[in-house]
């Protein structure tokens, strides 16, 4: 069983962000199972950066769609945007250089950040497009 599945609960109702978010729990998956699986550096890192770089592309997508909207929590959503942003960044260094990490609370942390956001801030905006 994956690490991270999707579940129909997860929707936020717009086609195109629930296919970015399941992207996002693939791209993680991906790179959880390169760890678990004990992966050199050249198999890992790489997997790390689609990962954030993916995540900088969704986030890209949904800020510029939101702002044709009259979502009216948007600069708090990119807040949240930003700060994971930069975890993701830092993970990537530490990952890129070999620093040793906490496989698990390394995947624990992206899913629980992925899970808490859609299903509470991106769930916000649901309305705004309908
Ligand atoms: Fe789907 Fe706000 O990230």
């Amino acid at each position: 069983m994956a690490f991270f599945q999707w579940d129909d609960k997860y929707s936020v109702g717009v086609a195109r962000f629930d296919q970015e978010h399941k992207k996002l729990i693939d791209l993680t998956n991906r790179f959880y199972d390169a760890m678990k699986e004990g992966k050199g550096r050249d198999v890992i890192g790489p997997t790390c950066r689609e990962l954030v770089n993916y995540t900088k592309t969704h986030f890209a997508n949904e800020e510029l769609a939101l702002a044709k909207t009259s979502y009216p929590n948007l600069a708090e959503h990119k807040r949240e945007h930003n700060l994971f942003t930069n975890q993701a960044l830092d993970l990537q260094k530490k990952v890129e250089s070999g620093e040793p990490v906490v496989i698990s609370s390394i995947g624990n942390f992206l899913k629980n950040w992925l899970i808490n956001h859609i299903q509470g801030t991106d769930k916000t905006y649901s309305k705004y497009f309908s």
